[in-house]
C-alpha cells in the first residue's frame, strides 16, 4: 500500500483511520488558519528575495496563498482530517490551486517552526484584544467608582462588618487587581512578540534564510536567538495560561460579590435583566447566573494551565508531538477571558446600587466601634485602654439589643469623662468614611485624588 502522506515517502503502508484521526489537530487547529496564511507569506517572500527559490515560483506561490485567505475569509476553504493538521491542509490545498510548484514552500522550514510562528501570531492577536476588552473594564469600574464616592457601604473583613467604607473605593481596589492583570499582559506580549521561524526543525537550516526579515514582515519585535527554544518553548502559553488565571480569579472574586451583594440577605445591588435568568418552578427568581458562571469557568482556565505545565514538564528538547496539546486550552482560555471581560463589564454598568440599603447596614451594626476607640485616643487614652472600654459597650448594647449610636451621652459619660456630644457626629458613617484620609485610605478626598491617578493611568493604556 502506497503512503499518500506529505511525510509518505518513508512509509509503506498508510496510517489506519481512526489512527489517524488520534494523531490528527485540525480539529481545533483550523484557527490558526489565517496566521498559518500570514506565516507563509512572509515565508515565501523571503525565500524569493533570497533567491532561494526563483523569483517566478515565489510570486506563483504568493499568488495562490492570497487566493487562498480571500477563500479562507469568505469562508470557503474546507479541512480534510486525512492531512492532519492546518499546515499540511493548507499545502494539500495551496497545491490544489497553483499545482507542485506549492511543493517548493517548505523549503527551508519544518512544520515545527511553522506551528510556533503561528502560535506566536494567534497569540499576540488575542493578547491585543484582551488588552483592549481589559482596559474597557477598567474605564466601567472608573465611571462607577466616581459616580459613588460618597457612597457609603460596610467594609468587611470575615465577611463580618468591620468598618464603614466607600463603595468607590471597593470598585477602585478591583480596578488596582485588573491593572496589575493588564501589566502582566503587557508583559506576556514581549515574550509572545518574538519571531520562532526559521528555527526549521530544530538546528537551522543550510539555506541562506533571512529571519530578520520573515521577523519584520510578520511585524514581530524580535526572534528567538536558539533554534531548538525556538520550536519546543511554550512559555509565552504558560504565561498567558498564568495571566489568565490571575485575572479570572480576580473576576471570580467580584461575581462572588455581585452574588452576595444581589442576594435578599444584602440587596445592596439589583443587576440587570440582561443579565439575569429566571427559574423554571418559582416564579419570583432573579438568578446572578452569569456571575456565578465567571466563577466557575475560573476552574477550567486553572485546569489548563496545569494541564500545560504537566504536558511540558518531562519533554526532552526539542519538538515531541506532545507539543500539539498546547492548542485547545489556549483557544479554550482565549474564549473564555475575552467573553468573562465583556459579561463583567456589562453586569458592572447596567447594574443599580442600592445606596439607601448600603448606608442603612452600616448603621444597624457596630462597625463603629473604631472610631469610638479612636476618639478616646486622639483625647490621649491609651488606643488598648478604648478598646476596653468599647468593647464592653458593645456587649451591653447587643445584650439590650441597641447600637452605639443610641447610648445617651449620661452613659457614656459615666464610662468615660472624654466623651462629649460631639461623639454623636463622629459615630456616623459618613464622618467614619471621610475622615479615613490616610494615604490609600477610603476618606473620599483620598478617593477623588486616586480617581484622577487612574484615570491618567487608564488614558496611557
Ligand atoms: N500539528 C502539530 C502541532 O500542533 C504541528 C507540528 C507537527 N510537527 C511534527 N514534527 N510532527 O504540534
Amino acid at each position: 500500500m502506497v503512503n499518500h502522506k506529505l511525510w509518505g515517502g518513508r512509509f509503506e503502508a498508510s496510517l489506519e483511520g481512526w489512527v489517524e484521526e488520534f494523531g490528527a489537530s485540525i480539529g481545533f487547529d483550523y484557527r490558526l488558519a489565517p496566521y498559518d496564511l500570514q506565516g507563509s507569506l512572509a515565508h515565501v517572500k523571503m525565500l524569493g528575495q533570497t533567491g532561494i527559490i526563483a523569483p517566478e515560483e515565489a510570486a506563483a506561490i504568493q499568488a495562490g496563498l492570497e487566493k487562498l485567505l480571500a477563500r479562507y475569509e469568505s469562508g470557503e476553504l474546507e479541512f480534510d482530517v486525512r492531512n492532519e493538521d492546518i499546515h499540511m491542509n493548507m499545502e494539500a490545498l495551496l497545491t490544489e490551486e497553483i499545482g507542485p510548484v506549492a511543493g517548493k514552500l517548505h523549503t527551508a522550514r519544518s512544520r515545527n517552526d511553522q506551528v510556533a510562528t503561528d502560535m506566536h501570531l494567534y497569540l499576540k492577536d488575542q493578547l491585543g484584544q484582551i488588552a483592549y476588552k481589559l482596559l474597557n473594564l477598567r474605564q466601567v469600574l472608573l465611571d462607577l467608582a466616581e459616580e459613588h464616592v460618597e457612597t457609603i457601604m460596610p467594609g468587611y473583613t470575615h465577611l463580618q462588618h468591620a468598618q464603614p467604607i466607600s463603595f468607590a473605593h471597593h470598585l477602585l481596589a478591583y480596578y488596582q487587581m485588573f491593572s496589575r492583570d493588564s501589566q502582566r499582559l503587557a508583559f506576556n506580549l514581549e515574550h509572545t512578540d518574538l519571531s520562532p521561524l526559521g528555527a526549521a526543525a530544530l538546528a537551522g537550516t543550510t539555506f541562506p534564510i533571512d529571519r530578520e526579515l520573515t521577523a519584520d514582515l510578520l511585524g514581530f519585535k524580535g526572534i528567538y536567538h536558539n533554534s531548538l527554544d525556538a520550536v519546543s518553548d511554550r512559555d509565552f502559553i504558560l504565561e498567558f495560561l498564568s495571566n489568565s488565571s490571575i485575572l479570572i480569579m480576580h473576576l471570580s472574586r467580584l461575581c462572588e460579590e455581585l452574588i452576595n451583594w444581589c442576594s435578599y440577605e444584602y440587596g445592596f445591588v439589583s443587576l440587570s435583566d440582561t443579565f439575569s435568568t429566571g427559574s423554571s418552578i418559582m416564579p419570583q427568581k432573579k438568578n446572578p447566573d452569569m456571575a456565578e458562571l465567571i466563577r466557575g469557568k475560573s476552574g477550567r482556565v486553572y485546569g489548563h494551565l496545569f494541564s500545560l505545565l504537566t504536558v511540558m514538564k518531562s519533554l526532552p528538547l526539542a519538538y515531541n508531538k506532545d507539543l500539539q496539546e498546547d492548542k485547545e486550552g489556549m483557544f479554550d482560555t482565549v474564549d473564555t477571558i475575552q467573553k468573562s471581560l465583556d459579561i463583567m463589564a456589562g453586569m458592572l454598568s447596567s447594574m443599580t446600587v442600592n445606596k439607601e440599603k448600603m448606608l442603612v447596614s452600616t448603621q444597624q451594626d457596630f462597625s463603629n466601634a473604631t472610631e469610638l476607640a479612636d476618639y478616646l485616643a486622639k483625647k490621649g487614652l491609651p488606643f488598648r485602654e478604648a478598646h476596653e472600654i468599647v468593647g464592653k459597650l458593645v456587649l451591653e448594647c447587643s445584650k439590650a439589643g441597641y447600637y452605639l449610636q443610641d447610648i445617651p451621652l449620661s452613659r457614656y459619660q459615666e464610662v468615660s469623662s472624654l466623651i462629649g456630644e460631639d461623639i454623636y457626629q463622629a459615630l456616623e458613617s459618613q464622618t467614619a468614611v471621610q475622615k479615613r484620609n490616610s494615604l490609600g485610605g477610603t476618606g473620599f478626598a483620598q478617593i477623588r485624588q486616586e480617581l484622577e491617578r487612574a484615570k491618567k493611568q487608564l488614558k496611557k493604556g
